[in-house]
């Protein structure tokens, strides 16, 4: 199945979620908007993570729907939402150390002939065998990010920063048109950073849709086009960056202060 570059907003409508009697987000209702960059902020434990948990259906909310454009997917299992379009990144970078870079981007590929983790070890040849599309794909990510000249290199062996930028390409490598991004930038140093966020600019402006969680406010104001504040696990408030930072409700979530 796939949703193909529809241009179709991705949404939350009233989505509640709990552990165990712990409620994590409030009635939450939010649309990531085709072709633009949502940025999703506020203080740690807030729920911007577990909201993208349900976005991308590694969780399933208590109640609310997801939707992608009208369609309602819910229910729709994480891998199905992955290969239907809806890619995402980790807020603690999950790339296998022992894997070089390359690797690392090879498996992420769909059609990826190692998708039960033990061939990889068994068969490194289904790597090597690995589709020219898949190989084409991911070198023009690692030159785009340059990180050409560590393919070989093991994960492992990458900075916190190049991690993240390695997070970003293998999300990148599913071709989705929507790409969640968890804090992308934490750990990245300064200069990457402006590399980073000029990356995700092109990308929105070949035609992406994305939704950033970060707390790394330069990021956002440079980016996003609309800002959800979250606190508490609901939504405090929407709007462009200026609108949501002068609101005195942020300032006073930002401070800890009870609302
Ligand atoms: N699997 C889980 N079981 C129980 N509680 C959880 C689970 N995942 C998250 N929580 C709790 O839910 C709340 C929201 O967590 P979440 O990780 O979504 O916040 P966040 O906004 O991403 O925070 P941060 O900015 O620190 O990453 C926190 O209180 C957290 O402890
Ligand atoms: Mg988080």
């Amino acid at each position: 199945m796939t949703f193909g570059r529809t241009g179709l907003a991705l949404s939350a409508d009233g989505v509640s979620l709990s552990y165990g009697g712990f409620q994590v987000l409030r009635r939450i209702s939010l649309r990531i908007e085709p072709g633009r960059i949502t940025g999703i902020v506020g203080p740690n434990g807030a729920g911007k993570s577990s909201l993208f948990n349900v976005l991308a259906g590694s969780v399933a909310p208590d109640a609310g729907a997801v939707r992608l454009g009208e369609r309602d997917i819910t229910r729709l299992p994480m891998h199905q939402r992955a290969r239907g379009g809806i890619a995402r990144t980790f807020q603690l970078a999950r790339e296998l150390d022992s894997l070089t870079v390359l690797e690392n981007l090879l498996l992420a590929w769909p059609d990826n002939p190692g998708e039960s983790l033990w061939r990889i070890f068994t068969d490194r040849r289904a790597i090597r065998n690995a589709e020219h599309a898949a190989l084409d794909r991911a070198l023009a990510l690692l030159e785009r990010t340059r990180l050409l000249r560590l393919a070989d290199a093991p994960a492992g062996s990458l900075s916190g920063g190049q991690k993240k930028l390695l997070e970003l390409c293998r999300a990148l490598m599913l071709e989705a048109p929507i790409i969640l991004l968890d804090e992308p930038a934490a750990g990245v140093n300064p200069a990457l950073m402006e590399e980073l966020a000029a990356f995700i600019g092109e990308l929105r402006d070949e035609g992406r849709t994305f939704a950033i969680v970060e707390h790394n406010m330069d990021l956002i104001a440079a980016l996003c086009d609309t800002v959800y504040v979250l606190a508490d696990g609901a939504v405090l408030t929407e709007g462009s960056f200026a609108e949501v930072t002068a609101d005195q409700r942020v300032q006073d979530a930002y401070l800890g202060v009870t609302l």
